[in-house]
């Protein structure tokens, strides 16, 4: 049986490939639908609710593959509350089909329901 910090460590590889993906389905079953956020594309705005995040899987996909990478992870359950912290690393083409890596710091806080963990907020920050 897997720890708590366990399952919420594969949650988020699953969260990160369904961005990859594309696969709208797969990320919005683990997401609340009152998830706040603050990211880059929100303009130092927090934004609550998953159609924000709908718009950029309704895109048209690229034919770059992307590829995440959880670095350095924490994990601090607190009861029915977590908190996930890593940097993540992802492999992208740039415009001229190159290969190129660029790097966030990702803070996702998650929700014990009945339906399981539910993810709540995160913040998402360009490592400098
Ligand atoms: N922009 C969606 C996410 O990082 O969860």
């Amino acid at each position: 049986m897997p720890t708590a910090a366990e399952e919420l460590l594969s949650l988020s590889h699953k969260l990160l490939e369904a961005i990859d993906a594309g696969n709208w389905n797969a990320y919005a079953e683990l997401c609340d639908p009152s998830i706040s956020c603050f990211e880059p594309e929100a303009l130092g705005q927090q934004v609550v609710g998953l159609p924000f995040h709908k718009f950029y899987f309704d895109l048209p996909r690229g034919n770059s593959p992307k590829l995440s990478t959880i670095a350095s992870p924490a994990v601090r359950v607190m009861g029915e509350a977590a908190v996930v912290t890593y940097v993540r690393v992802v492999q992208k083409l740039d415009g001229s089909g190159n290969p190129v890596s660029v790097a966030a710091h990702e803070t996702r806080v998650w929700q014990k329901t009945p339906a399981g963990w539910k993810h709540v907020h995160f913040h998402r920050s360009p490592v400098a």
